[in-house]
């Protein structure tokens, strides 16, 4: 079966926010991140960033299409960290979901390599992803596509 991958628009927004409440369920329902707002995906809040993401020079997104229907996206956009390290400029991406029935068929890692590209063509050197240290699956789908674990980020009750 052969799936379209394009860059999102504005038009493609409400289904993102549509995958995103999929992966910020998947998420806390997993036990992954307690910290979840699940009420973000369709808020003004997520449909403001998400619309910026798709319309600034700085950012993208990418989604994948069976005919009509969004089976899966890609959100990314380019950080700067003062992190004392050669290279500050990150491309990150923020966060991404393959429709469940749709898994395991390279559609994720083909919306990665058109991050990937997008981000070469800006003149970055460097890929970056922050997921849930519990998520196991995703993290082996990240180091399927080139990324490594470098940093974890510790965190406790105060
Ligand atoms: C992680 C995810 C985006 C990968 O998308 P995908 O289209 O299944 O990925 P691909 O088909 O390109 O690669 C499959 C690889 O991903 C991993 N994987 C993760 N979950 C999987 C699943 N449910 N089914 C099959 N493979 C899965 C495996 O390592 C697999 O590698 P393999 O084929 O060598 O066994 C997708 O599983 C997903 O949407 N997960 C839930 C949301 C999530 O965790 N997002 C990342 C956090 S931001």
């Amino acid at each position: 079966m052969t799936y379209q991958i394009h860059p999102a628009t504005l038009t493609d927004v409400p289904d993102i926010q549509q995958l995103n409440k999929k992966l910020f369920e998947h998420e806390i329902a997993s036990g992954f991140d307690a910290n979840i707002d699940a009420n973000w995906s369709l808020s003004e809040e997520g449909k403001k960033e998400i619309s910026a993401r798709v319309s600034s020079p700085e950012s993208c997104g990418f989604i994948a299409k069976d005919g009509d229907t969004t089976i899966g996206y890609l959100i990314g956009r380019i950080v700067e960290e003062e992190t004392g390290r050669a290279e500050s400029k990150f491309a990150e991406l923020e966060h991404m979901l393959i429709d469940e029935s749709y898994r395991g068929q390279g559609i994720g890692e083909q919306l990665v390599n058109n991050f990937k590209a997008w981000a070469k063509s800006k003149g970055l050197k460097l890929i970056k992803v922050n997921v849930s240290f519990k998520n196991a699956q995703a993290i082996k789908f990240y180091n399927k596509v080139g990324l490594e674990a470098l940093d974890v980020t510790l965190v406790g009750n105060l």
